[in-house]
């Protein structure tokens, strides 16, 4: 009666017809599971019409009769008919690469990657068919291998490892190299990408550079007016009593620029006609240093007079690229006090 009252709920078409049905105890359509499947395909059977019932493709009979009857009072006898659905074997395990399953059961997928650095060969999905077995057997993941890598004109490669054979894993690098003169353009590191090819090959170009310019005061090692090649080296000295400051050397780079040039500084005179200066470590009067000459960068100390406190005290200077600087506090004595009270200059009293 239940079910009666919901078919009239549902619709009144149904109801009607389902009154009618009830009159000459017909059965309607059985409702079955969804793995069953029958014969007849009519909406309506006369009492005492046998149906027989089978499982859908992919499934398995378990228990239960396979024939059901209309009985007289419109209800079909009972089944417990059950079909269950196949099973495929459980996958084996894909070395070096996942698979992804969620049952086994027919119509299941499996689905197959590989690893980074291994390629599938096989396919890459298997469905369980309805006789139990998978579609397809496992795949398999091959390591990705590369040739050896290529090589560019004038240039090596160094392995970061040994290489046995002729070809190469997936992930192995290398560094190339072009020996001077030849400079290398492109990208140094190589490596054996997923793809299975090489790193874009770098290029081995010559490199030169123009001839080297002379220094101000100076000479050069060359005077070759040719091309210098990458790595080259020419030197530089400087005349008399300049000082080179810098580098010696300098080397024909990459760019085709030659390193910076080192450059000579000139001598400094210390100007002063009188007094006593303090150089290399040794008091002299000024008219003792013969010529009165000191080399860059080399310090003298002049001495000056605290008036305050009667003493006197030296005072540091350096000779830079030709100048020297005499210290404010310095005082050139008048001749007087030069000749004849020599005793009482700075430099002879007592130090603060
Ligand atoms: C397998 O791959 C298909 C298509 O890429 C996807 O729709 C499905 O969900 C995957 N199944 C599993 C179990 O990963
Ligand atoms: C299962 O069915 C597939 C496709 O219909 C067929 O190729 C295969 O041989 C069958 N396997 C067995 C064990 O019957
Ligand atoms: C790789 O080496 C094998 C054996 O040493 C040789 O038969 C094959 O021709 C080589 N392949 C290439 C591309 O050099
Ligand atoms: C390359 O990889 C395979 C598999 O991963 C391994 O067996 C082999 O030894 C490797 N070859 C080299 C030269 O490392
Ligand atoms: C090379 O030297 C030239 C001239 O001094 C300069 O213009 C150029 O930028 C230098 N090249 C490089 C790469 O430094």
């Amino acid at each position: 009666m239940d079910r009666m009252l919901a078919l009239i709920l549902l619709c009144p078409f149904v109801y009607f017809t389902t009154v009618t049905a009830e009159q000459d105890n017909v059965c309607f359509r059985p409702k079955l599971a969804a793995s069953i499947e029958t014969d007849g395909l009519q909406r309506f059977f006369s009492p005492g019409v046998e149906l027989t019932l089978s499982c859908k493709q992919g499934h398995t009979p378990v228990s239960g009769p396979r024939k059901i009857v209309c009985g007289g009072s419109g209800q079909w006898t009972k089944t417990r008919l059950m079909c269950i659905p196949k099973r495929c074997p459980n996958p084996d395990p894909l070395s070096n690469g996942e698979l992804y399953y969620e049952d086994t059961v027919f119509q299941s997928t499996i689905n197959y990657t590989c690893d980074e650095g291994y390629t599938l060969t096989g396919d890459r999905a298997a469905v369980c068919l309805a006789n139990g077995t998978w579609s397809t057997t496992v795949p398999e993941c091959k390591p990705v291998t590369c040739g050896l890598a290529p090589i560019p004109h004038f240039g090596m490669i160094i392995y970061d490892k040994m290489i046995r054979g002729n070809t190469t894993n997936y992930s192995v690098g290398g560094t190339y190299k072009c020996p001077p003169p030849y400079v290398l353009f492109g990208n140094s590191r190589a490596e054996c990408t997923v793809s299975g090819h090489w790193t874009k090959t770098p290029e081995c170009q010559v490199v030169t550079c123009p001839a080297p310019e002379n220094i101000d005061k100076g000479y050069i090692s060359s005077t070759d007016p040719r091309d210098y090649d990458y790595m080259e080296t020419v030197k530089y000295g400087c005349n008399g009593d300049y000082v080179l400051e810098g580098s010696l050397h300098i080397v024909c780079q990459q760019d085709g620029n030659w390193s910076e040039k080192p450059s000579c500084k000139a001598p400094c005179s210390v100007g002063m006609q009188k007094g006593r200066i303090l150089y290399k470590g040794q008091k002299i009067w000024i008219k003792d240093l013969q010529p009165n000459k000191v080399l860059h960068k080399e310090i003298v100390s002049v001495y000056c007079m605290d008036k305050a406190r009667k003493c006197g005290y030296a005072v540091s200077t350096q000779c830079i690229d030709g100048e020297l600087k005499i210290p404010e506090c310095f005082e050139e004595p008048s001749g007087v006090d030069y000749t004849i009270h020599s005793s009482s200059l700075p430099s002879e009293i007592e130090q603060c």
